[in-house]
């Protein structure tokens, strides 16, 4: 793949995301020869410090990362690694931003290709937008794309605020709208597995499928991140995006083109055809401690009163000819017992229990369990006859996985960065989705919704077992590879 000649410029330049992810990111794709040293990476922010400051913590992030102490690492610091302080953050500072870019321009034959990536707090956002667009940052000749991490807003009305916002210096075509669940290979590989694979396509509808489940477990807690987190809580950190972006891939119909608009246009109308929630559709909790842990209110950063949900489950009904009359149940909570990404598919029971005269011989529905992460796999369960007598069903399993076929798979990271820097949307959120999840999810925001309470290491509040047994169903979660 050829990767134009740019400068990718970080706002947030010592910040955490920039340290755990981009930076790491950023080299390995320069170590494996993907991104060249015509690749010049600027971090910014309103520190003081110099390029060879910069440089060591670029070297001290990517040892953190397991990079570390390699001679490439050093020439890729020397030669691509530059700093440039925005001191108060003025239209002046932003100037002189755009001076340096065009000086390094120069200096390394640079066409004028720009990316600016905003890793930030999301209540930045506006401003730095602001000032890339009135100093004309993004009018160097070349491309210019913007990168904005999530959140985006905290509901509908402030998304919209902040797209009209963003619209006023970059086109819809130029911004990137990161959800880093979207550059998991297994998320991606769900288009792979529905739309290259003929098998499923016939009975993937309300005849063949009796419900499916998302769950999305985290076994740790809020860590350090309780100033964002506490503002924020389970649905606007988890649901209204990466798990919109695993429902809405699952249930799509079959896009025209392998194209970013045809794609973003099929989810859209998989959001806009959810039945809006009723209040008895939603569970919320919070942990409180348990397994040794402290709960959510005794976390640094947090109040004795908060009222944030660290747990979320929502019970919804995509409206369609597809769809209709299958519910799908999405669950998502800090401080679970394992750390798991899981979709299960669970198909109808068999018509007939053909088997129902013989103890121990009734059927279960198969199932298929796409497991995101950690352990990247497909599974499909199915009855078989276990040998011998007295005649007993036993349930098996077909599985595949991808660390055993393919080894390491690339950081969800790389795979967006290249996107960005080849110009290619397929991977990224467009403003339509995001206002319609918006609009979706807003019933289960903050509406003085019950706040059920479970303990750290469970799997949430008694509630959430009693949204799918009302209806006779219960929770799967596949436990290993
Ligand atoms: C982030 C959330 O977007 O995703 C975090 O802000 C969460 O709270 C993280 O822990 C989970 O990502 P992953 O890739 O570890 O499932």
């Amino acid at each position: 793949m050829n990767i134009p000649s740019h400068i990718f410029t970080i706002f947030g330049a010592s910040g955490d995301l920039t340290k755990r992810k981009i930076l790491p990111a950023l080299f390995h794709l320069f170590a494996e020869g993907r991104i060249g040293p015509d690749c010049i990476i600027v971090g910014t922010g309103r520190k003081q410090m110099d390029d060879e400051t910069f440089r060591d913590l670029t070297l001290e992030a990517l040892a953190e990362a397991g990079f570390g102490g390699g001679e490439n690492a050093a020439k890729w610091c020397t030669g691509c690694i530059f700093y440039h302080c925005l001191g108060d953050g003025s239209p002046e500072n932003y100037k002189r931003l755009g001076e340096r870019l065009a000086g390094l321009e120069k200096e390394h034959g640079l066409p004028g290709n720009r990316a600016f990536y905003l890793a930030l707090p999301p209540d930045a956002f506006p401003q730095v937008i602001e000032n890339i667009g009135e100093a004309g940052l993004a009018d160097s000749g070349g491309w210019s794309r913007l990168v904005i991490e999530k959140p985006f807003g905290r509901d509908l009305d402030s998304a919209l605020r902040l797209n009209e916002h963003i619209h006023r210096w970059f086109e819809e075509d130029q911004i990137y709208r990161i959800d880093h669940y979207l550059g998991k290979e297994t998320v991606q590989n769900l288009l792979v597995f529905r739309f290259a694979n003929a098998m499923f396509e016939s009975i993937w509808n309300r005849d063949r499928i009796d419900h499916i489940q998302i769950t999305v477990a985290e076994s740790l807690g809020v860590e350090h991140r309780a100033r964002y987190y506490d503002k924020a809580g389970a649905v606007r950190d988890m649901v209204q995006n990466h798990i919109a972006q695993l429902l809405t891939m699952i249930t799509m119909e079959v896009p025209g083109r392998f194209e970013p608009r045809a794609i973003m246009r099929e989810k859209v109308k998989v959001l806009r055809s959810i039945m809006p929630l009723q209040p008895g559709d939603i569970v919320l909790g919070q942990y409180d401690a348990g397994d040794g842990k402290p709960g959510y209110r005794d976390e640094e950063g947090t109040g004795e009163d908060s009222i944030t949900p660290t747990f979320a489950a929502i019970r919804l009904h995509v409206d369609t000819w597809r769809w209709k009359g299958t519910p799908i149940y999405i669950r998502t909570g800090k401080r679970m017992p394992v750390k798991t990404t899981q979709i299960s598919v669970v198909f109808e029971h068999p018509p007939v229990c053909f088997f129902r005269a013989m103890e121990g011989c009734t059927p279960r529905p198969n199932i298929l369990n796409i497991s995101i992460q950690p352990d990247e796999s497909f599974t499909l369960s199915f009855d078989v006859k276990k040998p011998g007598e007295p005649f007993t069903l036993e349930s098996q399993d077909l599985h595949f996985s991808y660390a055993d076929t393919f080894g390491r798979l690339p950081d969800a990271y790389e795979t967006l960065l290249l996107d960005i820097m080849t110009g290619d949307q397929t991977l990224f959120v467009h403003a339509d989705e995001v206002e319609a999840s918006w609009k979706f999810f807003e019933p289960a925001l903050d509406h003085g919704l019950p706040l059920a309470r479970y303990a750290a290491g469970t799997w949430g509040p008694d509630e959430v077992a009693e949204l799918l047994l009302r209806e006779g169903r219960t929770w799967s979660v596949r436990q290993g590879g």
